[in-house]
């Protein structure tokens, strides 16, 4: 299989991602649209979920005919099942599934409302399952399946002022090892990306107004910069495609060694 990286703007090339339907969460922004871009450039068909039909517009603009968008919240765990089945009717059998959508908020845990907690809990961690749980029953149905998730930094190890997104995203790594074991027996392999500091919207609200912590992230990043989207598309494209058909299971950092920094 052909593999590709002639210069930093490029994604990479697999011949085998080819026609697979890809479902991207939260594909119309940030490292989702990366991801989305990646697959379409793969000759798959990617199929965006997202809850800001703007965004979506313009992520279908951009990607035209290779993009399918659904506009959705994903909070709305009881749309998910007829979300998958329309998907499945109106464009394929979904191949992989990306569980990129995600939330954060900034503040001190003792300022945490259970309000607050819960809305990112269920974003982050409750909705990841139920959309992985109403996918896996059809991939495990047709033997076949990769579904990568999106952790972050804060599972790795304790960023002040995330509480709520820290548990969250140390649950979709838990939860990676737990699903990958009960279901890549039946050919589905459960992986996770652990992206470090990427340049996004997410990343500049809650860096770009606080430059201790910005200087203190690219003290202990080795590689001394913030990470691209594409970086983030690359790792999912490789987890999605055959050349990774032995790997399930793993955390995979993609943080320019954010996460082993002194
Ligand atoms: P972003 O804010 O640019 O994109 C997130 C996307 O998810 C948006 O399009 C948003 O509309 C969508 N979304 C959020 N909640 C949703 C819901 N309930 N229903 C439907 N769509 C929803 O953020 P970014 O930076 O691209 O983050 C993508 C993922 O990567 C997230 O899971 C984030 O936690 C993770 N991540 C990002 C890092 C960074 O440095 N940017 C670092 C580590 C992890």
């Amino acid at each position: 299989m052909k593999q590709t990286i002639d210069d930093e703007s490029e994604h990479c090339t697999y011949g085998d991602l080819r026609d697979k339907v890809v479902l991207v969460t939260g594909g119309a922004s940030g490292i989702g649209l990366a991801i989305a871009a990646a697959f379409a450039a793969n000759y798959s068909q990617v199929v965006a979920v997202g809850r800001d039909k703007s965004k979506l517009d313009a992520a279908a603009k951009k990607l035209g005919d290779n993009l399918s968008a659904y506009n959705l919240d994903l909070d709305n765990l009881g749309k998910l099942p007829p979300l998958v089945a329309k998907i499945e009717r109106e464009v394929g059998g979904i191949d992989v599934l990306v569980n990129n959508a995600g939330i954060n908020m900034k503040k001190d845990a003792l300022n945490v409302s259970d309000e607050e907690f819960e809305r990112i809990m269920r974003t982050n961690q409750t909705a990841v399952f139920a959309l992985s749980r109403e996918v896996a029953k059809l991939m495990l149905r047709r033997g076949k399946g990769s579904i990568i998730m999106i952790s972050s930094m804060a599972s790795q190890y304790g960023i002040p002022k995330v509480v709520a997104y820290t548990a969250s995203k140390s649950a979709v790594e838990g939860m990676t090892r737990e699903l990958a074991v009960e279901w890549s027996p039946h050919g589905v392999r459960v992986n996770c990306i652990a992206p470090g500091f990427i340049k996004t919207s997410m990343s500049s609200k809650a860096l770009d107004a606080d430059m201790e912590r910005k200087n203190k992230v690219l003290s202990r990043t080795p590689m001394g910069k913030l990470g691209e989207p594409l970086d983030v598309a690359n790792a999912a494209l490789f987890l999605a495609s055959d050349q990774s058909k032995y790997i399930t299971g793993v955390i995979l950092p993609v943080d320019g060694g954010n996460s082993i920094g002194f």
